[in-house]
């Protein structure tokens, strides 16, 4: 029943889409490999020979995609809980279990909150310390003047501030390598066609990442309970229900493994698309360099971050053409109708945050890099509520928003300060879209020193 922990069980039927049209399937795959190959072709194709709603095949399951804000309101808000976010985020039931994404109603608000403590005002300020005294050494260690590969790097970087911030581990702890190659198993075993662990496949990897990762947050859990650390895990080892009961190791290693995957994949792959459009775009580079110029010296305080509105600008703007997160999945607990469409219970529907955010009728030129379209006067994110959503929206909506905003911030004051960025290989870089964008190739960028 929706509202209570019973709607996690898996006993949904399988719902009959038949009365939906769509493109022609391969046998056994239907368009996996297409969603893996180039998603956002895939669902162009069928967009215009169906309009915005239709079906698709993933993963042996036949699912509603639907486009536009309208449908990007109706679903994420979901005023009359229709919908489920663990049954429609299937893929990741092996490897990230009850994980807050994958809780519903009444049972996720209860885990929301509690987690919502660790993203105070308090504690984002302490977060922000942390990362703003590390950040110059962490980006002081990438090479000047010759190539290097930079999404790699950023995601390292961005694991080992995670790590730090949230597991109070020392940035450079020899676990943070393992730790990466971990989620790296666990993320791409996400889309997999071979569903179960069979040996030497993804799915063989990812679980074999599972285990590691959530034995390691077990270990530290032991020895957190029993001291005052002031980091997020120490205080998830602490925190109570309202009943005054503590989470179980279980619960904590469950949130961690998705906490830290949600917090470092997709900051890394926002950033290494913002480092690649500033690297296209020289005049939008200058303006950045102006922008960190005129920080006072030293370490950038939130009054300082807030100055930083063309780095905004630029953040708002790559979300919108490579967001992380371009597709959001929900499963129907109950019959409902929506657009004149039947969506029996049982239903797997996928909104179509990217593919809305590049609409020609939310935005002008929509594939062009125009960061002041989010000026004020301009405002083109605000010509409906769901225009601009990489955050998602509703229960649901992203809890690290404003970390990643002052990570990106953080991040760009110190990389500007000291060199610029120059992309060896020509503006052209291909992504690979699922399941978290990352640029073909790994992005090598060249960074000059400044003078
Ligand atoms: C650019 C960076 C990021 C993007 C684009 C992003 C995107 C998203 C989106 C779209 C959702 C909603 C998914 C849904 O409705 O099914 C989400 C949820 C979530 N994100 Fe993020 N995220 C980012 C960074 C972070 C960071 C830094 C953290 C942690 C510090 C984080 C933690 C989470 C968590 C825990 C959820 C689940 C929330 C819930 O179910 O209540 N994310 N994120």
């Amino acid at each position: 029943m929706p509202g209570s922990s019973a709607s996690l069980s898996p006993a949904l039927p399988k719902a009959d889409l038949s009365h939906l049209p769509h493109l022609p399937v391969t046998p056994f795959l239907g368009h996996t490999l297409d969603v893996v190959r180039d998603s956002y072709g895939l669902h162009r194709r069928s967009k215009d020979a169906f309009g915005p709603i239709y079906r698709f095949k993933l993963l042996g399951l036949w699912r509603v995609a639907l486009h536009g804000p309208d449908a990007l309101e109706f679903i994420l808000t979901d005023r009359d809980c229709l919908l489920s976010s663990h049954h429609g985020w299937d893929a990741l039931h092996r490897l990230f279990p009850r994980g807050l994404m994958l809780r519903d109603f009444d049972d996720h608000r209860r885990h929301r909150r509690i987690m919502q403590g660790a993203f105070r005002a308090g504690a984002m300020a302490h977060y922000h310390q942390r990362i703003a005294g590390e950040m110059d050494a962490l980006v002081a260690n990438r090479p000047l003047g010759r190539a290097f590969a930079f999404y790699p790097a950023i995601k390292e970087l961005t694991l080992r501030i995670g790590a730090a911030v949230f597991m109070g581990l020392p940035l450079d702890d020899p676990r943070t390598g393992q730790l990466n190659r971990a989620f790296i198993a666990e993320v791409m075993a996400a889309l997999s066609p071979i569903r179960r662990p069979v040996p030497f496949t993804p799915m063989a990897r990812g679980v074999a990442g599972r285990l590691f990762l959530t034995q390691t947050f077990r270990d530290l859990i032991k020895e957190r309970r029993l001291r005052e650390g002031d980091d997020f895990f120490s205080q998830m080892c602490r925190a109570t229900d309202e009943d005054g009961t503590h989470w179980t190791d279980e619960e904590i290693a469950d949130h961690f493994n998705f906490l830290l995957m949600a917090a470092h994949d997709t900051t890394a792959s926002a950033l290494a698309a913002l480092v690649w459009a500033l690297g296209a775009h020289s005049e939008w580079q200058d303006r950045l360099v102006a922008e960190v110029d005129a920080l006072p010296d030293g370490q950038p305080d939130q009054a300082a971050l807030d100055t930083m509105v063309m780095t905004d600008r630029a953040f708002r703007k790559v979300l919108r053409l490579v967001p992380p997160v371009p597709f959001i999945p929900r499963r129907a607990v109950r019959d409902f109708i929506w657009a004149g469409v039947d969506f029996p219970k049982g239903s797997f529907v996928t909104v179509m945050a990217g593919a809305t955010m590049l609409s020609s009728e939310l935005y002008t030129d929509p594939h062009r890099f125009d960061p002041d379209r989010f000026s004020p006067n301009r405002a083109e994110d605000r010509r409906h509520r769901f225009a601009w959503t990489p955050f998602g929206g509703g229960a649901h909506k992203c809890i690290g928003l404003h970390f990643s905003t002052m990570q990106v911030k953080l991040f760009t004051a110190s990389l500007l300060r000291r060199a610029r960025i120059g992309l060896p290989e020509g503006p052209q870089v291909e992504w690979q879209r699922m399941p978290i964008p990352r640029p073909k190739g790994g992005l090598p960028v060249v960074l000059s020193p400044r003078m």
